[in-house]
């Protein structure tokens, strides 16, 4: 959804702020999805660097560490009560709280790849940055298979 860039500044003034400490499950939904569109984009122009449709490959260490700077809040987004009984709308399956180990596991792995593609993107290396770059995707999608609706 676009809307113009002043009619957003001016909803989110005049906007009632929630009280602090005390989102809705809409709120944390809407957040972790933000979140892992956030991902996504870096990911996307990752790819179109590593691909060749853009001469950018100096600007692969700043995706990747931002990328790395918050791989870690991954599983402090998934808080009880924002599941798809709460929150019908989630992409998230019941077996991210069913299996929470599981899920740790996952975002563990992502989070350690995403740190090892950083470290090697910031050497400028546009070879090896790509096979670590490759790493970090499958680790995105090793996770979805599990525990996220496959439905789209
Ligand atoms: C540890 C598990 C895990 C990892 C790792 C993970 N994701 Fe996800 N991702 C999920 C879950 C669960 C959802 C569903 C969230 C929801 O809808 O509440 C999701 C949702 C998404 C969405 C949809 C957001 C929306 O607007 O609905 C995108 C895009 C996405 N992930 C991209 C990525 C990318 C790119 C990576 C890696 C860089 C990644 N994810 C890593 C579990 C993971």
């Amino acid at each position: 959804m676009h809307r113009p860039i002043a009619s957003v500044l001016i909803a989110a003034t005049l906007a009632t702020p929630a009280v602090a400490g005390d989102p809705t499950p809409t709120d944390l939904v809407d957040y972790r999805e933000t979140y892992f569109e956030g991902l996504s984009k870096h990911m996307k122009a990752i790819g179109m660097v590593v691909k060749g449709k853009v001469a950018r490959p100096a600007d692969l260490a700043g995706h990747a560490q931002a990328i790395a700077a918050v791989s870690d809040h991954l599983t402090g987004l998934f808080p009880a009560g924002t599941g798809p009984d709460a929150v019908p709308t989630t992409e998230a399956l019941p077996a991210v709280w069913t299996d929470p180990d599981g899920f740790k596991a996952k975002a563990a792995a992502f989070s350690e790849k995403a740190k090892a593609f950083a470290a090697i993107a910031a050497k400028g290396d546009l070879e090896a940055s790509k096979a670590a770059f490759f790493a970090v995707g499958k680790a995105c999608g090793d996770c979805h298979d599990t525990f996220r609706k496959d439905d789209h």
